[in-house]
């Protein structure tokens, strides 16, 4: 199984590690198959995400996924964070072992479910807005391999 560079860049280097004390939303999903957990925090101003920190126990594509996703979703509006899939990230790292792809997903859903929470955090119903935050249980078209 190979890594890309920049698989092992942000790895080795992960962006935006940690915990933002005040976060306006924190979104923690788990990966049903490997037990994994990664747990994401943001900042929100005016519908942008101005700040994002994350917290990953997972495996080194799940770091490296939620380390490019935070930089892709940093200064981009929840809108255009909702919108980001795990084939983009992936396509962002240069690709993923299939075995890995999995591990990706993660990344996305931590964004959708810290998205969620900012909105009940308003009293708003998220539902509409995000959608379905789901596991990787192999149902929902993944790619999962294991
Ligand atoms: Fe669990 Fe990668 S093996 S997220």
């Amino acid at each position: 199984m190979a890594y890309s560079e920049k698989v092992m860049d942000h790895f080795a280097n992960p962006r935006n590690v940690g915990e933002i004390e005040d976060a306006d939303g924190i979104g923690e999903v788990g990966n049903a198959k490997c037990g994994d957990i990664m747990k994401m925090y943001i900042k929100v101003d005016n519908d942008v995400i101005t700040d994002v920190k994350f917290k990953t126990f997972g495996c080194g594509a799940a770091i490296a996924t939620s380390s490019m996703a935070t930089e892709l979703i940093k200064g981009k509006s929840i809108n255009d964070a909702l919108k980001l899939t795990n084939k983009a990230v992936m396509e962002a790292l240069d690709g993923l072992p299939p075995v890995k792809v999995h591990c990706s997903v993660l990344a996305e859903q931590a964004i959708k479910a810290a998205v969620s929470d900012y909105y009940k955090k308003r009293g708003v119903d998220p539902t509409l807005i995000v959608g379905e935050i789901k596991e990787c249980d192999h149902d929902h078209g993944c790619g999962c391999q294991l």
